[in-house]
C-alpha cells in the first residue's frame, strides 16, 4: 500500500476552498493508502508570531479534520511539533542543502517580492518541508501546484542524500491534480483568507447568509438566459450537488427566468445541510477538547514510532551516532 503524506498550515479557518481544493481528497485517501496527515505548525511560524493564536489555531486545525471526517484509526494524523525529530533532520538536510537551491524558490521570492520580512525561517521553508517528507519514507505527496518547487527540493535532496551516504530515502512523487480547480471566493477572484472573499465551513447561519448573498453575479435580466460557465455563482453551488441536480440546474440557468436570489437562498440551505453532521461534530470536539488532545497523543506516538528507524539509519551514516 503506497504512503500518502501531506500537512496543512494551521494558519487560521477553513474555509470551502480549503475543503474542496484539500482536505475532502485526503479524507478520501484514508481508505485506499497509509495516510499521513499532519498539521504544519513549526512551517505556520514563519508567518505568525503570535502564540496563543498559533496554539489555538493548531487546535482548531485538528478539530476541523476531525469533524471533516478524518478518522484517526485508518490513519496517523499528529501535530509536527509532537515529533520534534523532523528538526534533527532538518539539520541533517541543511547541510546537504546548496544556497542556491533555496534562492531560486518561488514561494519565498514571491514573499519577499510582496513586502514579508525574509526571516531564515521562510527562506529554510523547503528544507523542514523535506524533512517531513523524507522521515516518514513517503512514496506520494499530494500538493497544489505553489507547492511543486517545494516538492522537486525534496526529491534532490533524498537523491542528494542517498547519493552520498547510500540508500536511505525513497524518492517521493508529486501529486499535483490539475484537475482540481481553484474555487472561486464570494468575489470571482480564487477563495482565500486573506482576500476576505471566503465562506467559512463552521460558522453561524448568519454569518454564512452574509457571505452567500455577497456572492457577485452580473447583470442580467431575469427573464434572459444566462451562462452557468461564466457564473461565479453556479461555480460554487455546483460543489454540493451531484450530476443530475447540476444538469437541473444548468437548464434553469439556460431557458431564462432564473433569479440569482433564488440560487443564493438554496446555496445557503445546501451549505447548511452539507456540513451539519460535521458542524454538530465540531461543536463536539470544541466542548470536548481532551479528546482532540487525546488523539494527537496516539498520533504523535504513531508518528514517532514510524519515524524512529529512518532516523537512527540516518544518524548512524552522517557520523552522529558515534558510539
Ligand atoms: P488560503 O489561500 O486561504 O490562505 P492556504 O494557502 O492555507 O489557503 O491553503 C491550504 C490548502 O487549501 C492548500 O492545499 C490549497 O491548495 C487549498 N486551497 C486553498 N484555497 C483554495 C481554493 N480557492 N481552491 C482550491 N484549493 C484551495
Ligand atoms: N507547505 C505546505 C503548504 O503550505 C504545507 C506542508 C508542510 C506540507 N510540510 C509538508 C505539504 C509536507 C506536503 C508535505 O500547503
Amino acid at each position: 500500500m503506497k504512503r500518502i503524506l501531506s500537512g496543512i498550515q494551521p494558519s487560521g479557518a477553513f474555509h470551502i476552498g480549503n475543503y474542496f481544493g484539500m482536505m475532502q481528497k485526503m479524507i478520501q485517501y484514508q481508505d485506499e493508502s497509509d495516510l499521513f496527515c499532519f498539521i504544519a505548525n513549526y512551517h505556520a511560524m514563519t508567518s505568525l508570531s503570535e502564540g496563543p493564536a498559533l496554539a489555538r489555531g493548531t487546535f482548531e486545525a485538528a478539530a476541523a479534520f476531525l469533524a471533516l471526517g478524518l478518522d484517526p484509526a485508518k490513519t496517523t494524523f499528529w501535530v509536527q511539533s509532537d515529533v520534534p525529530e523532523v528538526q534533527e533532520l532538518t539539520w541533517v538536510l541543511s547541510s546537504l542543502t546548496p544556497m542556491g537551491l533555496l534562492e531560486r524558490c518561488h514561494s519565498y521570492k514571491d514573499k519577499v517580492a510582496r513586502g514579508i520580512a525574509a526571516n531564515h525561517g521562510l527562506f529554510a521553508y523547503p528544507v523542514l518541508m523535506a524533512a517531513d517528507i523524507l522521515l516518514f519514507q513517503s512514496d506520494v505527496v499530494p500538493v497544489g501546484k505553489d507547492q511543486k518547487q517545494h516538492l522537486e527540493v525534496a526529491r534532490d535532496l533524498a537523491i542528494k542524500f542517498n547519493n552520498a551516504f547510500g540508500d536511505t530515502f525513497v524518492v517521493p512523487e508529486a501529486e499535483i491534480d490539475d484537475e482540481v480547480a481553484v474555487i472561486p471566493g464570494t468575489d470571482g477572484q480564487k477563495m482565500s483568507k486573506s482576500y476576505g472573499n471566503a465562506i467559512y465551513i463552521f460558522t453561524d447561519k448568519p454569518t454564512l447568509k452574509k457571505a452567500v448573498m455577497a456572492i457577485v453575479t452580473d447583470a442580467t435580466p431575469v427573464e434572459a438566459p444566462k451562462d452557468p460557465d461564466t457564473c461565479n455563482l453556479y461555480a460554487i453551488t455546483r460543489l454540493f450537488l451531484g450530476a443530475e441536480e447540476r444538469a437541473a440546474l444548468r437548464e434553469r440557468y439556460q431557458t431564462g427566468g432564473l433569479k440569482y436570489s433564488d440560487v443564493k437562498k438554496e446555496l445557503i440551505e445546501l451549505i447548511w445541510t452539507t456540513f451539519a453532521p460535521h458542524r454538530e461534530r465540531w461543536d463536539h470536539y470544541l466542548a470536548n477538547p481532551g479528546e482532540v488532545l487525546r488523539i494527537l497523543e496516539e498520533g504523535a506516538e504513531k508518528a514517532r514510532a514510524a519515524a524512529a528507524p529512518t532516523l537512527a539509519d540516518v544518524r548512524k551514516r552522517v557520523g552522529l551516532a558515534y558510539r
